[in-house]
């Protein structure tokens, strides 16, 4: 059996742990690619039709769909197969952290401890007040949250984290879990060859794994992460060090960050701003307005927007927001993103968005090819876990 995870931060699991990740692992897949195309079929061979002769149109958007799909058997059957999917995924780590958490803390201390010899910081704020969005609900079912601590120098929510979302993503985060970063890194050089970016900063890191692939795409480049959880900071230090590359990992809000105006080339966010109430969505794109120099760049890999995909993808991809603990899911999708960028105080003419297919995925053939020609959000595979996924940005240059 493949190890989920290879680097030195890993967990080992017995034969039985790992048959039973094994086994999260291919029901995940089954229920987001198999069931999810039955589901499709029953919505436009019966659910959609009856719509239509009952209201004279087709429903309007994604909540239309979801209150036509609510009876239905086979909606209800995928929902609790997903639902208890994605229990069963932090089960299946649950009790080897419960064996192996001392031991992960260890490590974690003493690789923080060379990476902070070779000059990457841990700054950490026991201060800093844990933002409603993070303490209020255990998002995505995750137990504990990003923030819960458990004794001195704790990792367990970084190595929750990790492992948890190896068995999640079935691979198609890539084989490191940084396959968001190292597409979006790469698309970005690839398609801007000229923007050298000297200092680059990640929103909302989580365990840093999406950051790694900055460092290594810009080596020259000094890179920085923040988030509000203790925890995964600690880990993803140490990730960071185990996975070749220096990165300084700081406890703070994005809503209030700590530093300069203009002293950042790039500020990326991966999967963050939906996890954000709409205000703190918009305070974070003015901070990042702020930092950013003059020509840099913002730029956010998120779900795409609903406006820019029928009412069944919208529904589709909203399911998280109603049965998955992610309350700001729908919110954010809902935004028009061209204008809270504006909003933030970048110039509509800069505003940028860009399809990416998975590096990783699709191979570097395709997908060096793909830098610079523009593609529309497709339908079934942007922004959605499933085979042929491809990542959805948005940003603005300064
Ligand atoms: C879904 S995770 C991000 C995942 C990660 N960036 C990736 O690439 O997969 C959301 C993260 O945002 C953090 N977070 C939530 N609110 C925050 C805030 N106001 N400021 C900084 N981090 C925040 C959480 O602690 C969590 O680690």
């Amino acid at each position: 059996m493949e190890e989920l995870i290879r680097h030195p931060m890993r967990m080992r699991a017995n034969r039985d742990e790992r048959a039973r990740q094994n086994f999260v692992t291919g029901l995940r897949a089954f229920v987001l690619n198999d069931m999810a195309t039955g589901m499709r079929r029953v919505y436009e061979g019966r659910v959609e039709p009856q719509f239509e002769s009952s209201h004279g149109r087709k429903p309007a958007d994604g909540e239309e769909v979801h209150q036509a799909m609510k009876p239905e058997p086979y909606f209800r059957f995928y929902s609790s197969m997903r639902y208890n999917a994605q229990e069963m995924v932090w089960r299946s780590i649950l009790p080897i952290l419960e064996r192996e958490r001392d031991d992960v803390r260890d490590r974690s201390r003493e690789l923080s401890a060379e990476a902070e010899r070779e000059g990457a910081r841990l700054e950490l704020d026991d201060h800093l007040e844990t933002p409603r969005n993070v303490t209020a609900v255990d998002v995505h079912l995750m137990p504990g949250n990003y923030h819960g601590e458990f004794g001195d120098g704790d990792v367990s929510m970084g190595a929750l984290y990790d492992h948890g979302l190896a068995v999640f993503s079935f691979g198609m985060m890539g084989s490191n879990l940084d396959d968001i970063g190292r597409s979006v890194a790469g698309y970005v050089k690839g398609r801007y060859p000229d923007f050298q970016p000297q200092r680059i900063l990640d929103l909302g890191c989580t365990i840093g794994h999406n950051t790694v692939p900055w460092a290594k795409e810009y080596p020259d480049a000094e890179v920085h992460a923040i988030d509000v959880g203790a925890p995964g900071l600690r880990y993803g230090h140490a990730r960071a060090r185990a996975n070749g590359v220096g990165i300084h990992f700081h406890q703070m809000n994005a809503t209030t960050l700590d530093f300069d105006d203009d002293s950042f080339d790039v500020v990326f966010s991966s999967m963050f701003l939906h996890e954000l109430p709409k205000k703190d969505i918009r305070k974070v794109l003015a901070e990042a307005y702020r930092v950013l120099r003059p020509g840099g760049l913002m730029i956010h890999m998120e779900l795409p927007p609903n406006n820019q995909m029928s009412a069944y993808d919208g529904f589709y991809l909203d399911w998280d927001c109603w049965y998955n603990n992610e309350p700001y899911y729908k919110p954010f999708r809902d935004l028009d993103t061209r204008k809270v960028c504006a909003e933030a105080g970048f110039d509509p003419e800069r505003y940028v968005q860009f399809v990416i297919p998975s590096r990783e995925g699709y191979g570097e053939d395709t997908f060096q090819a793909s830098v610079s020609r523009d593609q529309e959000v497709g339908r079934d595979t942007t922004g959605r876990l499933a085979a042929g996924v491809q990542w959805f940005t948005f940003g603005a240059w300064k």
